[in-house]
């Protein structure tokens, strides 16, 4: 579990993250923060291309910046995403399984400009995952 201060630092990270946001075509604004296993904090936004299919999501990009770091047995502890909507917006499909990939217990917490916060396992996001344990 993180401590608050960590939790207030993922938070931030993700806030500040969804500033940088490349979202020309959605307007729709995403940061995403990872805490590691190792205390770290890796923070990403969404980043849209005219083809749009391209488009990387805020979680992937935390995730994938870890790796690109340097991090060699990224453990995801927890991951927080916010949106300056009104309501919480949870991971698409394929960010809940890169983060399973990476953090098969994580605590996933959605937050947004409004009240609404979705604080959850990855498990209850992904039951039944496909992951690295099937192919061992
Ligand atoms: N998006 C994310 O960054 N994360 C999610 O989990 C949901 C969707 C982005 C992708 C796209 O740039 C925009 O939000 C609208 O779908």
């Amino acid at each position: 579990m993180p401590t608050p201060t960590q939790l207030q630092k993922l938070k931030a990270a993700a806030k500040t993250a969804a500033g940088r946001a490349y979202a020309p075509y959605s307007k729709f604004h995403v940061g995403a923060a990872i805490l590691t296993s190792s205390g770290k904090i890796y923070a990403g936004c969404n980043v849209e291309n005219a083809s749009y299919g391209l488009t990387n999501c805020a979680e992937r990009t935390a995730i994938f910046s870890a790796v690109a770091a340097g991090e060699k047995n990224l453990q995801l502890r927890c991951v927080a995403v916010y949106t300056p909507t009104k309501s919480a917006t949870a991971p698409c499909g394929a960010c809940r399984q890169v983060i399973y990939e990476f953090g098969p217990h994580a605590r996933v917490i959605s937050f947004c400009a409004g009240r609404e916060q979705i604080d959850v396992s990855i498990g209850a996001l992904l039951p039944g995952a496909f992951g690295p344990q099937d192919l061992a």
